[in-house]
């Protein structure tokens, strides 16, 4: 993947990959809130990849900081900051793909769903302003809580009249992040290897990671894999609480965004065959929104693709995550539509 090959072999070399001779595409990446505890360490993961030639950093304040920071490393793209509402308009225009990790994190003690009532407005105000300067763009949802957040973002679009379910995705690669490297530690796999799909949403028992169908098969007990299924779950909290107090994941949760959004961009220069795990407009189960394998493409979402076979213990997991999911849903999308 670029983002990493990038620090180890030369990004010259790798952003001509899979492009044959052409020239790699103009792309503009929006990192909204970039000057946070996720903000800033994605910054300087989209700063390395070669796919990006603009990146426009924007939050309430200190993105001046940041910016010129950032801006002296010797990759492709040219960094520009943008600091307050006034500014946003700026950041946004020309966007291909818009990466939201603002908003506030959760302390102990507190759930993805005890942010809601910070996070929704903060979301909605963002979102319209993307329905206003860059309709097109590819947005990648991190502000939690996701499961509401995304319905929020498509209801906000829709009553603007842009809203394209293709164009809308939320981040739910720091599951699958953790599930890879938690399997492949029980598993005694090599964790570069290591491919285990997550679906569902992205709070508490609403991750649903589908260890049957993890590879390479690790042989483990029904045991273990509840295990894993558990830690994975609760990955979130256990780095909560480990911080104790001073917020939730950043550095996992930046390299997972700028896992997702390296994804995206390839897949809207046409690189084929790229899939990840997300929370999308969906069908794939009866409930409006659901994280799973989406195949994306130059119009972002070419294909979300089905759950596969479950086990017993997945089949249940999955039909006991529903009616979290289905309420957090609705819940965002009420909040969209009375305010
Ligand atoms: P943070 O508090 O360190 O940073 C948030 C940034 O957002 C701050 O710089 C703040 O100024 C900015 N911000 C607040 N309101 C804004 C607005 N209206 N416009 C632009 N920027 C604004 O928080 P952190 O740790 O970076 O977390 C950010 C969000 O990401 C939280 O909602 C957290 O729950 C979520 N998160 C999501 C994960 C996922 O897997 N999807 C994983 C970890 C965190």
């Amino acid at each position: 993947r670029s983002v990493h090959s990038a620090l180890t072999r030369g990004s010259s070399q790798i952003s001509r990959r899979g492009y044959g001779s052409e020239a790699v595409p103009e792309r503009k990446v929006a990192i909204l809130g970039a000057a946070g505890g996720i903000g800033q360490p994605l910054s300087l993961l989209m700063k390395l990849n070669p796919l990006v030639s603009n990146l426009a950093l924007y939050d309430l304040a200190a993105t001046p900081g940041v910016a010129a920071d950032v801006s002296h490393i010797n990759t492709r793209s040219e960094v520009a900051g943008y600091q307050g509402e006034e500014e946003l308009g700026k950041a946004l225009e020309g966007s291909d793909v818009v990466i939201i990790p603002a908003g506030v994190p959760r302390k102990p003690g507190m759930t993805r769903d005890d942010l809601f009532n910070i996070n929704a407005g903060i979301v909605k105000n963002l979102c319209t302003a993307i329905a206003k300067y860059c309709p097109n763009a590819l947005v990648n949802m991190i502000s939690n809580p996701v499961n509401s957040t995304v319905p929020i973002a498509a209801e906000v679009f829709k009553k603007a009249g842009t809203y394209n379910e293709k164009r809308l995705f939320g981040v739910t690669t720091l599951d699958v992040v953790r599930a890879k490297t938690f399997y492949a530690g029980k598993a005694k796999v090599p964790v570069a290897e290591v491919i285990v799909p997550v679906v569902g949403g992205h709070a508490g028992i609403t991750i649903l990671p589908l260890f049957s169908q993890a590879t390479p098969n690790g042989n483990l007990t029904e045991e273990y894999i509840k295990a894993l299924t558990k830690r994975t779950q609760d990955g979130g909290t256990e780095v909560v609480e480990a911080k104790a107090g001073k917020g939730s994941a950043t550095l996992s949760m930046a390299y997972a965004g700028a896992i997702f959004a390296d994804a995206c961009l390839k897949g809207l220069n046409g690189v084929p065959d790229v899939v990840e795990c997300s929370f999308v407009q969906s069908s794939v189960t009866e409930l409006p929104f659901f994280a799973s394998k989406v195949r994306l493409g130059k119009n972002g979402v070419e294909e979300v693709l089905g759950l596969g076979p479950l086990s017993d213990f997945e089949k249940q997991g999955l039909e006991s995550l529903k009616p979290e999911l289905q309420s957090s849903i609705e819940k965002g999308i009420k909040f969209a539509n009375q305010s």
